[in-house]
């Protein structure tokens, strides 16, 4: 790959992943993913986290082209998942001398991941390390993703070294800043993004934020998807909306677990009303079919949410519980909710969701919409006022 600077000295040095295909073993990845590095090369060299394991040929044979028969003499862990850390080991092998700047919550997790436990240097909150011309500062950002990350603000060129926040999923396949490539596909993917992997902890991104509102930000260098020079409003505003769980537009996600088609004609039927009221934006979801993480991306984007599912075996509809499970932890608010569903000979499909709604705290709208087996003139009845209900609390926002 030729060599993309952000500025004189600062390097990009990422690697786009085409062949993994769940991140974390856990999220889809048909678009790819990009583990961003970052190289700072003043009177004394800085790399900014590395690349997942698998990745790092390319990335270690730029990084040896770009600093020649110079030493590394630091490297900043802002955040140690793997997809960054992966190639820590063979850092410190190639240069054994260098620093490793982290604060005191990453070097417990270094050992435990590395066996790395020499040529420490703990930086705190507000800690300022000297390049040269560049000038490194350290802000604590813990849950954003996890209790270790940090985001370091070099103040030279104004460039914020993100970690996992305003990163993406998506391969960088030519374009690289924001300015480059169009920002339609990464919106999705951003948002999928965080809503999969940051979601639950929207509290801890809010201070995060908070942090950086008083930072004079020309470039954000995150370690994942494109690296922000033109959009830093916008992408800072997303991340305001999401962390406060503040659905972007007005629309109705209706996701469904159904074993025989007679949950899927209620969430049809719904759907229909919902039109008929005026949303115009409504998705439904069989739960058994597509992935969580497309689902729980668009609950992030709308403002409604109706869920739905089959009685099984005295619970919900195993894809529609599984579904819960993941959102169980993520504090999703703000939404106008429904439940629908059809008990068959036990029921609990229906129950369950209730009782989901009760500990995330969101009130369903409408009645009782349960069908027993295949639903009647009288449950679509009960899943008009459900869609009603939900439309008007759109059309009418408080
Ligand atoms: Fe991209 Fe939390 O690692």
């Amino acid at each position: 790959m030729k060599h993309v600077k952000l500025s004189d000295d600062i390097y990009y040095l990422g690697v786009n992943d085409r062949r993994t295909h769940l991140f974390e073993n856990a999220w889809p990845l048909p678009n790819g993913v990009a583990y961003n590095s970052y190289l700072i090369v003043d009177e004394k060299t800085a790399l900014v986290d590395t690349v997942e394991y698998g990745h790092m040929e390319d990335f270690l044979q730029r990084l040896e082209d770009i600093l020649g028969e110079r030493q590394l003499d630091y490297l900043v862990i802002n955040h140690m998942e793997p997809d960054h850390s992966g190639a820590i080991r063979q850092i410190t092998n190639l240069y054994p001398d260098i620093q490793i700047v982290g604060n005191k919550k990453t070097f417990p997790i270094l050992e435990g991941f590395y066996g790395i436990s020499q040529n420490l240097y703990e930086v705190s909150e507000g800690d300022m390390l000297d390049l040269g011309k560049h000038k490194l500062n350290f802000y604590m950002a813990p849950m954003v993703h996890w209790p270790e990350t940090m985001v370091t603000y070099e103040s030279t060129t104004k460039t914020l070294f993100s970690a996992d926040a305003f990163g993406s999923f998506g391969t960088l396949d030519g374009g690289i800043f924001d300015d480059e490539l169009n920002l339609n596909f990464f919106e999705d993917e951003l948002r999928r993004y965080y809503s999969n992997i940051v979601g639950k902890y929207g509290n801890q991104t809010q201070k995060a934020l908070a942090k950086i509102a008083d930072l004079d930000i020309k470039l954000i260098a995150a370690t994942h998807g494109p690296i922000w020079r033109c959009h830093i409003d916008w992408i800072i505003e997303k991340y305001q909306k999401w962390s406060l769980y503040e659905a972007e537009e007005d629309g109705v996600v209706i996701v469904f677990g159904s074993m025989y088609g007679n949950t899927e004609k209620m969430a049809d039927h719904i759907a229909r009303t919902l039109s008929e009221q005026g949303i115009k934006d409504i998705r439904i979801y069989d739960a058994s079919k597509t992935h969580a993480s497309y689902i729980i991306s668009d609950i992030w984007k709308y403002n409604g949410l109706i869920i739905g599912s089959a009685a099984y075996n005295g619970g919900a509809f195993p894809a529609v519980t599984s579904l819960l499970d993941k959102l169980k932890n993520m504090y999703v608010k703000n939404r106008h909710f429904g439940i629908f569903g059809s008990s068959s000979w036990g029921g609990g499909g229906h129950r369950t969701i209730q009782k989901w709604a009760e500990e995330a705290k969101l009130e369903p709208l409408g009645p009782k919409a349960e069908a027993r087996c295949a639903p009647n003139d009288d449950d679509f009845a009960l899943c008009d006022e459900v869609a009603i209900e939900v439309a008007n609390a759109i059309k009418n926002p408080k």
